[in-house]
């Protein structure tokens, strides 16, 4: 009982810790909220629009104003810490309270009734659910010995952030059937990235295990590559092995299927950051077109620039000059400029 509370009071305290973290430091300012909030909601309406569309003459006009949306968000600073994140360091907070509190109180907890999670949001509550269900659904999946359930119980294990088990489950699974896109691409990522398990600090994986654990992403993205955790996992994998072009090509794939996904911001504006500090042409290209080129000019809402037939002169032309839905850029710098038609000629000797 002795240990009980103490675990109770170190829970509240660390509670406490972190509910008032964000609110000590202070949200900065955001100066630039309402026009990124703007861009955003206009970029969400033409994204349904153009989602839903039934004439289809009127895509190109669409996709071009999606287009130059997306370049003007893209050109804003990127936003100070946002105000979601201290309310997610709030739900973990709050989740932790509430499960040490459950569990303090009530000794060992089998169900809890749902008025007890009433007063919860909805993903708080998913939370605390899944963490309390977790030993009924080991059991179910060890007895049974489905698939179907070793899925279900490494689902709730993965999104509670029960890793070790997450990993059992899922192992499991995958000996019952290989072929299963979300066990093979999670298992990877927590074999690639293994998150701190039982307050231990994470181990680097040896260089064979990450080359397993990228296999197994690689075979989840292959299997269903239309599922955006596929992009998003197989364009954390390949960062992690330093292959930034193809890790931003897959992550704005994520983006593209799930165009309400914020999970992949950081990463591409870190590889982006990373990429225009080695090549100044990349760093003019990724300011100015490839909102509408894609991030390695292979094509969007413009066409793929790697197969383009273009001379150098050409390609200097449409540049500065615009042609169709092409906007012009005619205040390039000279160096600028030639920096980019480099970059231009280089991907069309590469190819696709
Ligand atoms: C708003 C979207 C958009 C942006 C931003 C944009 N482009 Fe384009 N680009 C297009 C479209 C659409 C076309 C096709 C035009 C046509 O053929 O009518 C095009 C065509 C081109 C072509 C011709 C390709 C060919 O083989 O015919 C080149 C080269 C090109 N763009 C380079 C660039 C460069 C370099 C930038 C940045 C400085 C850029 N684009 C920015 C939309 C865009």
């Amino acid at each position: 009982m002795i240990l009980g509370l103490t675990v109770f009071a170190l829970f509240v305290l660390a509670a406490l810790w972190l509910v008032l973290q964000p609110l000590r430091a202070g949200a900065p300012a955001d100066p630039d909220a309402p026009e990124r909030e703007r861009l955003t909601a206009e970029q969400g309406r033409l994204y349904g629009e153009l989602a839903n569309l039934t004439d289809e003459a009127r895509r190109p006009d669409l996709e071009r104003r999606a287009a130059l949306t997306l370049r003007s968000l893209d050109a804003l600073p990127p936003a100070p810490p946002s105000r979601e994140r201290s309310g997610r360091t709030r739900t973990l907070a709050l989740t932790g309270l509430t499960v040490a509190a459950l569990v303090t109180v009530a000794g060992a907890v089998t169900l809890v009734p749902r008025w007890q999670l009433a007063s919860l949001g909805a993903g708080e509550a998913q939370d605390v659910r899944d963490v309390l269900a977790l030993p009924g659904l080991r059991k179910r999946a060890e007895a049974s010995g489905h698939k179907a359930a070793y899925l279900a119980w490494g689902r709730a294990a993965f999104d509670s952030a029960r890793y070790a088990q997450a990993v059992l489950a899922y192992g499991n699974a995958l000996r019952l059937d290989p072929r299963q896109p979300e066990a093979l691409r999670r298992l990877g990522i927590l074999l690639l990235t293994r998150p701190d398990q039982q307050g231990q600090n994470a181990q680097d994986p040896t260089p064979e295990e990450a080359q397993q654990a990228f296999r197994l992403i690689q075979a989840a993205a292959q299997l269903a590559p239309q599922e955006p955790e596929s992009q998003l996992l197989l364009g954390f994998a390949l960062a992690r092995f330093g292959q930034d072009a193809d890790a931003l090509t897959a992550l704005e794939r994520y983006r593209t299927l799930d165009p309400k996904g914020r999970d992949a911001d950081e990463l591409i504006t870190a590889i982006r950051a990373r990429q225009n500090e080695d090549d100044p042409g990349l760093k003019v290209y990724a300011a100015n077109c490839a909102s509408c080129h894609g991030p390695n000019g292979q094509g969007g809402l413009g066409p793929n620039l790697r197969v383009s037939t273009l001379s150098r002169e050409a390609l200097r032309s449409v540049t500065v000059n615009g042609k169709g839905a092409m906007p012009a850029y005619p205040n390039l710098k000279p160096e600028e400029l030639n920096a980019l038609l480099d970059v231009l000629e280089r991907w069309q000797r590469e190819g696709q």
